[in-house]
């Protein structure tokens, strides 16, 4: 028997929908196996725009920091004109505000919609891949502007203009990412893959370095040394060969992107971004469909929950430490995608043999599955 708070932060468009699939997901985990889970719910994205003409509140950051875990939808859309901040930036406050370095995204495409992947399925079979990408350092930091010793611009240079990025890591930004990773390798096949550009960039031969030292504590994790080239090739080749993957942010944008394909639909992909921070039982975390608030298809039913319960089920294992609860979800999820169930976005891979619902109706399925 646990206690947990969890900060609801629904946001924007079908951001709504699927949070609400993902929470009643969590409510039923709750009564099955004994735990008592609150849930607070706040404004995020443009809603908190027009509330409080910010992207996130004080008031919001503080009920994120007083729970356990943050259940996130998503946030931006068409109604944004350009007036007042962008509803986008939420992410990005609560992302430092909680210094959370390390994202999450597991890979695992359904033997059922083996179809929806571009892929031929013997290429496919067994793929089961976590990827864990440095988040807060790297390239990306600061969005064309210059921070303390980050030069990002575009400026003159005699005649023409040029441009500079600069990818700075230091030892600790690397290391606490790697040991996020070996923890989860640790947990899972015990087998890291940690990617690079060592032949190359300065950064990745002192990630390689860290790498090798952090790998020191964690005897019982085989891993390797992979250049970021080689990798891309192998993820289509042989994605099956992997097990957790770690490298740098820029790296992991791509890389996440690419392999996500494997699955066929963003609809189905969950994730979570992890920093140090503790709770109880493990992992402070803010967890999130991999997909954006979709305006397209909003208050229409027709999003597909799937990647927003799979994160809770990623919650429920990181942030709270219940495997089984974890698990019992991912299991429900397979057999209704087993059964035939099928939001409209993955319908189309065999429409013989299954059956379309809506957002609620694929939720309610779920839920009705879940087993202790
Ligand atoms: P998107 O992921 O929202 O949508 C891309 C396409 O996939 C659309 O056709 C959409 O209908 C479909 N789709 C997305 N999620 C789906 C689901 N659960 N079920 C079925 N179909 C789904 O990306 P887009 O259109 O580029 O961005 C829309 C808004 O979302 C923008 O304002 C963007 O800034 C924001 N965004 C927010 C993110 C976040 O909150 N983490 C991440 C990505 C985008
Ligand atoms: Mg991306």
């Amino acid at each position: 028997m646990s206690r947990a708070a969890i900060a609801v932060l629904a946001g924007d468009g079908t951001g709504p929908e699927v949070t609400a699939q993902a929470v009643e997901v969590l409510q039923r985990v709750g009564e099955l196996f004994h735990h008592t889970f609150t849930f607070q719910h706040c404004l995020v994205g443009l809603a908190a725009v027009k509330a409080d003409g910010e992207a996130i509140s004080v008031d919001t950051l503080g009920a994120c920091a007083r729970s356990d875990a943050i259940l996130f939808g998503a946030v931006g859309g068409t109604l944004h004109e350009g007036a007042g901040p962008r509803p986008e930036l939420a992410l990005s406050r609560l992302r430092t505000t909680f210094d959370l370095y390390a994202n999450i995204r597991p890979i695992k495409p359904f033997e059922a919609l083996d179809l929806a992947s571009p892929l031929r399925s013997e290429y496919l079979k067994g793929t089961d891949m976590v990827f864990v990408r440095e988040l807060s350092a790297g390239l990306y930091y600061g969005h064309l502007e210059t921070v303390a010793g980050k030069p990002s611009e575009i400026r003159r240079r005699g005649a023409q203009l040029e441009a500079i990025d600069t990818l700075t890591y230091t030892e600790s930004e690397i290391e606490r990412v790697v040991r996020t990773a070996f923890e989860i390798a640790g947990r899972r096949g015990r087998r890291l893959t940690s990617v690079d550009k060592a032949n190359v960039l300065s950064s990745s031969v002192l990630w390689r370095r860290v790498v090798d030292r952090v790998a020191r504590d964690h005897p019982a994790v085989t891993y390797e040394h992979m250049l970021v080239d080689t990798c891309a090739m192998r993820l289509i080749r042989s994605p099956a060969d992997f097990d957790v993957l770690v490298t740098e942010n820029l790296f992991g944008d791509i890389l996440t992107d690419a392999a996500s394909m494997l699955t066929g639909s963003i609809g189905m992909l969950p994730s979570a971004s992890l920093g140090a921070r503790r709770t109880e039982h493990g992992l402070f975390g803010l967890y999130e469909p991999v997909h954006g608030s979709a305006p397209d298809i909003a208050g229409l039913n027709l999003a597909n929950p799937i990647g927003t319960i799979l994160s809770a089920a990623l919650l429920l294992r990181y942030s709270l430490g219940l495997h089984r609860e974890a698990a019992a979800v991912e299991t429900a999820v397979e057999e209704v995608v087993q059964a035939g169930y099928r939001t409209a976005d993955i319908h189309y891979c065999d429409q013989s043999e299954s059956t379309v619902v809506g957002t609620r109706e694929l939720g309610r399925q779920i839920r009705d599955r879940l087993r202790p």
